[in-house]
């Protein structure tokens, strides 16, 4: 499977296992890991949720090539839906990100309750230079959490930036080596599991409260917008020139 979906001990664990595509997140995976939350938020057993990928990766973002084929369209898309059940999801969440976390792999940490990071972190929202915009809400949380300036920097440029940049933005808790990323993060999602799950959601849902009609109000424009940016040249010579392992030149394009 694309993603490994385990449960232990109070805590669902989604790992992203496509190695051999740097974990690109394909339409079936999407569903998947919504699939996953919805059922979680039925099981009074699951009382936290742990989001990994593998030591090299955690994941590459949007599959590209799988974008392309199969385009996003309305609320009931794949990637819709799992971005709905990050946000309506009322047990804690945790992320665990080592290697690359490009696109969707960085904005959904904006959505996760607690982040850890390994040294090896490097982060990124390249959808400038995918001749896309913003999703997930980002253009939104991103200058709330890190300031205009910074949030600019990283939506605008889209460059790369370590967990130690990340954890000085408030984007990650703590940066840790790597092999101790995963005990770490397993044994925080113990903690949560022990102490009385009411509480847990009573105190995660207070502190989401203002912000989640905001959230889906600009996931819903950002998702218009990029729907639209989806089919422009501009989109198609970047989406073509990292499949040729070439620079893009969006020079021709007004
Ligand atoms: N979509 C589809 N395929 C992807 C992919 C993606 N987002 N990211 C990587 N792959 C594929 C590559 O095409 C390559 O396939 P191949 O072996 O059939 O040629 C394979 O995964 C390995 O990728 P490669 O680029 O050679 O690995 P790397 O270690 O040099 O670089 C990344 C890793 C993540 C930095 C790089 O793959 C990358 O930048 N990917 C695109 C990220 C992106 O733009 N995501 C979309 C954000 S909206």
């Amino acid at each position: 499977m694309d993603i490994d979906i385990s449960k232990d001990s109070g805590v669902l664990t989604l790992t992203f296992n496509r190695l051999e595509k740097k974990n690109a997140i394909t339409a079936a995976m999407y569903q998947s890991l919504a699939d996953a939350l919805k059922d979680a938020e039925a099981d009074a057993t699951v009382r936290a949720v742990l989001i990994a990928g593998q030591p090299q990766i955690f994941t590459a973002g949007n599959d590209l090539d799988d974008f392309l084929k199969n385009p996003p369209s309305g609320a009931d898309s794949p990637v819709f839906q799992f971005m709905q059940r990050m946000i309506d999801c009322s047990k804690p969440t945790i992320a665990a990100v080592a290697g690359p976390a490009v696109g969707i792999g960085t904005t959904l940490l904006l959505h996760c309750d607690l982040v850890y990071a390994a040294e090896n972190a490097r982060l990124s929202m390249p959808f400038s230079q995918l001749g896309l915009c913003p999703e997930f809400a980002s253009s939104l949380l991103l200058p709330q959490l890190a300031g205009s300036q910074r949030a600019a920097e990283k939506l605008l440029l889209g460059e790369p930036f370590l967990a130690a940049e990340a954890c000085a933005m408030g984007l990650v808790n703590r940066v840790l080596p790597a092999d101790e990323l995963l005990p770490f993060a397993r044994a925080q999602a113990a903690k949560l599991v022990a102490l009385p799950a009411s509480s847990v959601r009573a105190t995660k849902r207070l502190m989401k409260a203002d912000q989640v009609a905001a959230i889906k109000a600009r996931i819903m424009e950002e998702n218009l917008a990029f729907g639209t940016m989806l089919g422009t040249r501009e989109a198609k010579e970047a989406f073509a020139a990292f499949f040729e392992k070439r620079k893009p030149d969006f020079s021709r394009f007004a």
